[in-house]
């Protein structure tokens, strides 16, 4: 029998987000229904994915993406940072693992048409847990760190460090953490569901459940969804992060500067940084 699942493109946002609903049913239980939902928010536009930060990722990215280069994904919400990085390697010839805490993104990635050349294996791992030692050339990571608790923060990184081969490069991107006015969680949870849900429901894309099934999940994974973490509010507080996680941070680079406008209307600063470390 034909599994038409296992063809989804990664380029078919409505085809991931209808796969992401089926998995999260089983799989999401400690994010809350996140990974269940950001599918869907992909696909209505309201995350980008790696979106702008891309163009500076990845000709420091291709870089180091030598043939047969081990490559540990650490932390992905969907295929979009495995498809990423297939698409910067140009069909240099990768050995992949993409690792996350939840089993529905790497549910999703097992459903992709296989990538020619590309070996691809996926891990559901907590990475405060990770015991690889000096096995990965490469370590990409991408908007992992908020989702850390902070007392996990330095744990995840020196197992991040321990996982990295002895010649090897963290490709690690994360963003800061700015608000005029920082704004009631309670508020703001409440605020972040009504707008994410009404603007999902006037996207127009084909959605993968009823718009009710679809409300009460955002609803009810709002309330999950962790404080921003104001201490990481500038670069240097992440590279120093880096630097008690073992890491040798070697460069920094500012990318896309995407200060927007919170679901309480106020103005908040979110840009990006890239990491290069060792
Ligand atoms: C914001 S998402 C990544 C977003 C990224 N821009 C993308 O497109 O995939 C962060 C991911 O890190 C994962 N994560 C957070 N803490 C983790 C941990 N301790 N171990 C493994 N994965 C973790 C979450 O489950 C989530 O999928």
């Amino acid at each position: 029998m034909t599994n038409k699942a296992a063809r989804l493109s990664p380029d078919d946002l409505v085809g991931l987000a209808q796969a992401a609903w089926r998995h999260g049913e089983r799989h999401c239980v400690d994010c809350g229904g996140y990974h269940q939902a950001w599918g869907i928010l992909r696909a209505a536009g309201l995350h980008g994915g790696l979106g702008a930060d891309e163009t500076d990722l990845a000709p420091r990215l291709a870089a180091a993406l030598s043939p047969g280069a081990r490559v540990l994904v650490a932390g992905s919400a969907d295929p979009g940072i495995l498809d990423f990085v297939v698409r910067t390697a140009a069909g240099t010839p990768l050995d992949i693992l993409v690792a996350d805490l939840c089993a529905t993104p790497l549910s999703v990635i097992g459903d992709l048409k296989p990538y020619p050349g590309m070996t691809v294996r996926t891990q559901q791992v907590d990475l405060a847990e990770l015991d690889h030692l000096d096995s990965w050339d490469v370590i990409v990571s991408h908007s992992m760190l908020p989702h850390v608790p902070a007392e996990l923060r330095i744990e995840v990184l020196k197992r991040l460090r321990r996982a990295l081969a002895p010649r090897g490069r963290l490709v690690f991107v994360a963003r800061t953490f700015q608000a005029a006015v920082r704004d009631s969680a309670a508020e703001e949870k409440a605020a972040w569901a009504q707008q994410t849900f009404s603007r999902v429901a006037s996207s127009g894309i084909p959605m993968p459940a009823s718009l009710a099934e679809i409300e009460a999940l955002i609803h009810r994974y709002s309330v999950k969804r962790r404080a921003p973490p104001w201490d990481l509010a500038t670069p240097e507080a992440i590279a120093d992060l880096l630097t008690l996680g073992d890491f040798e941070v070697m460069e920094i680079v500012k990318m896309a500067d995407r200060t927007h406008e919170t679901a309480v209307g106020q103005a908040r600063a979110k840009e990006s940084y890239l990491f290069i470390a060792r």
